[in-house]
């Protein structure tokens, strides 16, 4: 093997997953077994269903999944197929975009389910083609990931995002008390803007964050709460309301993303709140970093960094049917669990150097 597919797999494969991608390299790189039903043994073929396109932190994932199968590429001349289809919020249209992959002989799914509850319909496609499919970021019930043993779930648990932001929330709370409780009543007044109804992260950020601030002791007021459908859009119009409603009674806002934490900030901003609240979202997105560095945002929390890497070292096992690399845990034979990391100013160098 040459030093630069070597340093390749360094940089792509961090610790004891190398061997297992070397090997996986060589077979590649050998042919014969790929797996592939049309037997062109250097090609993997990844199908990635995503449930909109638009989404800002799902085409984050993507943007990374692509430059990781590129640099994979490069530099050990096997071929990394990622066939895109945009799932435009529809199920419908979600399904027959499976049904084309499937038809066109894609080695593995990378599925981000529109309707998480509707996994099933989808999933028996995959088993009659015995393609296995790994979900990620929107979580299907647990029934439906144990239908087949090449059923997969990778992403991050919710309620520690919200705990995180609670965390941070506390934290400037007994800090600087005087500065954020602004009408000096010792109770913190709170509106929250959720993400889409039903996506398990919008439930159990809602239900999580304020968990840090009620076990330590922080009363809390809840001035509003609703849906924003994680979009920043929303979120401007939703908080020009509250604004109008409220005004700078509101000390904290509590956003279950960054874009909708943003939509909130830019709306505030306009209607002259100054200083703003607290602010506090989730994903770590480049402009959310930017907000963070100037201030208006106090905190986010990164969004599970290492999902795109997982996503293609998976996949890449999965459709070659080699072991799953020993970086990767799987628990309760289906799920891969990621960590957030809370990101605050003072740890932002951490992930922007
Ligand atoms: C992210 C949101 C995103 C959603 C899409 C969540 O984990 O925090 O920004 O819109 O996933 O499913
Ligand atoms: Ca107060």
């Amino acid at each position: 093997m040459s030093r630069k597919i070597k340093s390749c797999f360094s940089r792509l494969f961090p610790k004891g997953a190398q061997i297992i991608a070397a090997l996986l390299a060589i077979l590649l790189l050998c042919g014969g077994c790929s797996g592939s039903s049309s037997g062109t043994s250097e090609t993997v073929r990844i199908g990635v269903a995503l449930y909109s396109q638009d989404d800002t932190f799902i085409s984050a994932v993507t943007q990374q999944m692509e430059q990781l199968a590129r640099e994979y590429e490069d530099q050990n001349g096997g071929k990394i197929n990622l066939n895109l289809a945009d799932g435009q919020r529809n199920q419908t249209i979600q399904l027959e975009q499976i049904d084309r992959f499937l038809d066109s002989g894609c080695d593995v799914l990378c599925v981000n389910i529109v309707d998480r509850t509707a996994a099933a319909v989808l999933i028996d496609k995959a088993v009659s083609a015995g393609i296995p499919v790994i979900f990620f970021n929107r979580q299907p019930v647990q029934e439906d990931l144990q239908r087949w043993d090449k059923i997969y779930y990778v992403g991050p648990k919710g309620e520690q995002s919200g705990i995180y932001q609670g965390e941070i929330l506390l934290q400037k709370w007994n800090q600087e008390r005087e500065q954020v409780d602004r009408n000096g009543d010792g109770i913190m007044q709170y509106v929250m803007l959720e993400g889409e109804p039903g996506h398990q992260d919008a439930l159990l950020r809602t239900e999580y964050a304020t968990k840090p601030l009620i076990e330590n002791g922080v009363a809390l007021e809840k001035l509003a709460s609703d849906t924003a459908n994680w979009s920043r859009a929303q979120a401007v119009s939703k908080m020009k309301q509250w604004c109008q409603e409220f005004g700078s009674s509101i000390e904290a806002v509590i956003a279950n993303n960054d874009d909708m934490a943003l939509g909130a900030i830019d709306a505030m901003k306009e209607m002259g709140i100054d200083p703003l609240p607290m602010v506090v979202g989730v994903d770590a997105t480049a402009p959310a970093l930017e907000a963070l560095e100037e201030g208006s945002l106090l905190g986010t929390v990164q969004n599970a960094p290492d999902m795109p890497e997982i996503l293609l070292q998976l996949s890449l096992a999965l459709a070659t049917g080699q072991e799953v690399p020993e970086t990767i845990t799987i628990q309760d034979e289906h799920y891969v669990w990621l960590p957030y990391h809370k990101i605050t100013k003072e740890t932002i160098r951490q992930i922007v150097p």
